[in-house]
């Protein structure tokens, strides 16, 4: 079988450090290590956590189970400013693994809102990227998911807003976004925050499983950036496969199918990639 590995596949700059700092804490820091959320979108790494002794925080309730002597490390998408503050008050200490990306859009959603501006954030308003966005506005915020939702949005025409995006959202979508909004008259300042990670694995999924009989995207199913990737996959490749890891792949693909494209979500760490490539190539596990 030929296999064609997306070269932009897995782990992103903001993942990885994320990922590796919470390795560092539970290496060389003797407190009982934390996490706040899932560090994260992907089963096997938490799992991993868990059995070296990390505990997820799941919400700001759960801060009160977190021992006095402990660490948290704050995940790569970021947490609402109340917990962070909810955090510091209780005087647990903790290490903000935060993306400087995702960071970037909380300090431009902050000034901007301080201006007296309306921020708008295209995105998942349940996403808890999103929900930490939303977080920073000190004024009116409003998230558009869909093309829609752009559609629909009323306010007055000499309202001054700032449209920033979570940064997952798909590019195209973001820029249809923008010009419904321009034709509506606003004065609107545009940020584009989509992280270039996802610009990056979006345009190269999408020219593979275009060219490949069969298509595997592998990343966790609470994903937003891998779910994305399949979506982009599906419309090109009609036998476009989701797997977490190399247990949920098929056992024989259809008849006709020689050429085998492999993406993976910036969640997903480079053994499940490998695995799945050696599975695909040779039809066994490693
Ligand atoms: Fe950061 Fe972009 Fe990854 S925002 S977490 S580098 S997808």
């Amino acid at each position: 079988m030929e296999v064609i590995l997306a070269e932009h596949a897995g782990f992103c700059f903001g993942v990885k450090k994320a990922v590796d700092t919470v390795y560092e804490q539970v290496e060389h820091n003797d407190n009982k290590i934390y996490t706040y959320g899932p560090i994260i979108h992907n089963e096997e790494v938490v799992k991993d956590l868990e059995s070296k002794g990390v505990e997820v925080v799941n919400s700001p309730e759960e801060l009160s189970n977190v021992s006095d002597d402990g660490t948290i490390v704050i995940r790569a998408h970021g947490i609402p400013r109340e917990t962070e503050e909810k955090i510091k008050n209780r005087g647990i200490s903790y290490v903000d693994a935060t993306c400087p990306f995702v960071k970037r859009i909380h300090k431009i959603v902050d000034e901007e809102s301080r201006k007296g501006r309306t921020i708008i954030i295209t995105g998942n308003a349940k996403h808890p990227e999103v929900e930490g966005i939303v977080s920073w506005a000190d004024g009116p915020v409003y998230v558009i998911e869909s093309l829609e939702d752009a559609e629909k949005f009323t306010l007055p025409v000499e309202t001054e807003l700032t449209l920033v995006s979570q940064t997952t959202f798909n590019y195209k979508k973001f820029k249809d976004v923008v010009e419904i909004f321009n034709s509506k008259g606003y004065n609107i300042n545009i940020v584009n925050t989509i992280c270039n990670a996802t610009q990056e694995r979006q345009t190269e999924a999408e020219k593979i499983a275009a060219e490949a009989d069969a298509m595997i995207v592998i990343g966790g199913t609470t994903s937003s950036n891998t779910r994305k990737l399949y979506e982009i996959c599906a419309a090109k490749c009609k036998h476009t496969y989701f797997v977490q890891t190399v247990d949920d792949l098929p056992k024989d693909f259809p008849e006709g199918i020689y050429k085998v494209g492999i993406t993976a979500g910036a969640s997903t760490p480079k053994n499940i990639i490998e695995e799945v490539q050696t599975y695909v190539r040779t039809g066994t596990d490693i």
